[in-house]
């Protein structure tokens, strides 16, 4: 057999990570296929033998049905990018890699991926199952173009745990160009996820084209300015900042249809969210009328919870009855978002027109307004054959059990909307708010601006979506976990995949892998082999800092304070200093466990520099 470089890194980067983890674990590891070729997410069953497979430079991939033709076209573009040609072909014999549609799974999404010594085959029950045999197959790939391409000789057998996998952009606080949304879609369907919850209305700007409403992107999709820095670190609204430039943007529904049409063809469902009745004052910018007292109102500046939200009378069912038919026709998909979180009812109390929908409709709690409007909303978006999800505010008022709740106060209100008999998606802010900070110390200087928080890695990863609390017929309604991204202060793509990654690997897993089958210690040494591909596309990624540097691991002996240190990734340097300053490429190469003297007060700081030159934050530490 050829030296086969690919797979020696791996095998010797499998190695490093093993010599850092306990003998026991490292034993355990070391046997098993999946662990060594470092996929993720986590597939259910991965069974190597000896050999491999030289994948030519040219390659005829097997494809008939129109599902096997898109992803054969989608994967010829992904070998594009590793320097080989692809060909679609439907003469099975001449094939290096086939796709072949049969009922090897439970699901549509399931999939199998065997290699041997006559090629690659990918067998699915269905398009997204083939989609996903073709993600897994590229990361037994190398990461870049390379002269042999050798895939070791495997049988793969995979299913997802949830049917959803989501993650959330808000494209309103800030806004992202389309050509980003399909770069975000790419890297949800690298790592297996296949819902996109697309927040497309807030109280700092409506950006979706409605052609009967054309204010909405004449007025609503701008506002005037933005505030300037952390609001929280202000006591009051007085002291706020602006900074004097108009902002804003929308998606024309041409638009809006070619992102979901990129979507569906990897596999990805598109969940629209028109926030309702809160978040809503840029609609009053816009259409004041709709509001419970005259206006004028304008798209907000800054950020937080607005209390001018839309009065709930007829001229506002209209509008929102128009907006959703024109939305319901833009997305295939069953589900339509309403929002429904955070609309304090300030307004709605001081109302006449509201008092007199309560007598009417006896109501006797202004809070229960909401659900009366919630589920004409409902029974309209039933009517256009779409199935609503909302915050789990909407539980509040009382919603039919159609409705979907999306579980963000922790997990109360997804508990008891399953147990309600709701289908339920988990995203509690504890675990999967993924604007939140990566960073130990808050409001580290040495991390962008960003809403505060601390969501580190491992918290993400070992979430499990199918709270202990429910039964498990009660747990068959939890659809899957979702990653929110709110852009308040995420203002541009690579601050975006800035806060994805490497965060996003362990949503993945969190989302395709069984929590029987999950561990930490076993992630962490497959998440270091994606650094590469991530460098491959160019993937602002969160360099993470090194490890050890904490007190639990710090060995004090004859006075001096022992560190031993580590980097996730592989080939980086890491530097550090004892005197406070920023480690750089001039300060101290850690090459040993090195000492600090005790007894007086001093700050040991860390970096990784990886490969590709880009630092992590630091990590600190103060000895005494
Ligand atoms: C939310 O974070 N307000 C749903």
């Amino acid at each position: 057999m050829p030296f086969n470089f690919a797979l020696s890194a791996r095998v010797f980067l499998l190695l490093s990570a093993l010599l850092l983890l306990g003998q026991s674990a490292a034993a355990q590891l070391a046997e098993t296929p999946a662990q060594q070729l470092g996929l993720i997410p986590l597939p259910r069953e991965v069974k190597m033998s000896a050999g491999t497979y030289a994948l030519p430079q040219k390659i005829n991939i097997y494809a008939v049905s129109a599902d096997e033709r898109n992803v054969a076209g989608l994967l010829q573009g992904f070998l594009a990018a590793l320097g080989k040609t692809a060909t679609l072909t439907t003469n099975r014999q001449g094939a290096q890699i086939r796709l072949v549609t049969a009922r090897v799974a439970p699901t549509p999404e399931g999939y199998q991926v065997a290699v041997g010594p006559d090629g690659i085959g990918i067998t699915a029950p269905g398009g997204a199952g083939l989609f996903y045999g073709a993600q897994t197959l590229l990361q037994l790939l190398p990461p870049r173009p390379a002269a042999t391409a050798r895939v070791p000789y495997v049988r793969i057998a995979d299913e997802p745990a949830f049917r959803w996998r989501g993650a959330m952009l808000d494209v309103c606080r800030h806004f992202f160009p389309v050509e980003f949304l399909k770069r975000y879609l790419d890297l949800l369907a690298a790592y297996k996820l296949n819902t996109f919850h697309w927040h497309l209305t807030d109280d700092q700007g409506w950006r979706i084209e409605i052609k009967k409403y054309p204010k909405l992107t004449q007025v609503s999709a701008f506002r005037k300015e933005t505030l300037i820095g952390a609001q929280q670190t202000f006591k009051k609204p007085e002291d706020f900042k602006y900074d004097a430039t108009p902002y804003g943007g929308f998606y024309t529904q041409a638009q809006i249809r070619e992102v979901v049409a990129y979507a569906q063809q990897r596999y990805i469902t598109v969940v629209p969210e028109i926030e309702m009745p809160g978040h809503s004052v840029a609609i009053l910018a816009a259409y004041p009328e709709l509001a419970c007292k005259p206006g004028p109102y304008e798209t907000w500046t800054m950020w937080g919870v607005n209390e001018d939200i839309v009065c709930p009378t007829e001229p506002t069912f209209r509008f929102f009855e128009d907006v959703l038919t024109e939305v319901s026709a833009l997305f295939p998909g069953p589900y339509v978002h309403i929002g429904g979180d955070e609309a304090p009812k300030t307004r709605w109390k001081e109302s006449a027109a509201v008092q007199d929908i309560m007598r009417r409709e006896g109501i006797t709690d202004v809070e229960k307004v909401q659900g009366w409007f919630n589920r004409r909303i409902e029974q309209f978006l039933a009517s256009k054959g779409k199935k609503l999800i909302g915050w789990d505010e909407i539980l509040e008022g009382g919603i039919p059990t159609s409705a979907a709740v999306m579980s963000w106060r922790g997990e109360k209100g997804g508990i008891e909307a399953a147990r309600a008999g709701h289908d339920v998606v988990m995203t509690p802010t504890t675990n999967m708010y993924i604007d939140y900070g990566q960073n130990p110390r808050p409001h580290s200087p040495f991390e962008p601006l960003m809403i505060g928080g601390y969501l580190p890695l491992d918290r993400i990863y070992n979430y499990n979506p199918l709270p202990k609390e429910l039964t498990p017929d009660e747990q068959k309604h939890i659809l899957g976990p979702q990653a929110n991204m709110w852009t308040e202060y995420i203002t541009t793509p690579q601050k975006v995949e800035y806060m994805l990654f490497p965060r996003l690997l362990a949503v993945s897993e969190v989302a395709w892998t069984p929590a029987a089958r999950k561990s930490y210690a076993a992630f962490l040494p497959r998440m270091s082999q994606h650094f590469a591909r991530l460098d491959a596309k160019k993937v602002n990624y969160r360099v993470p800092e090194p490890l050890g540097l904490d007190s639990a691991n710090l060995v004090a002996q004859g006075g001096k304070a022992q560190f031993t240190l580590r980097s996730l990734v592989p080939g980086a340097q890491i530097r550090y200093t004892l005197d406070g300053k920023l480690p750089d490429e001039t300060t101290e190469l850690y090459t040993k466990p090195f000492d600090v003297p005790q007894g007086r007060q001093l700050t040991v700081r860390a970096v990784t520099i990886a490969p590709n030159g880009r630092k992590s934050p630091p990590a600190e530490l103060l000895v005494q």
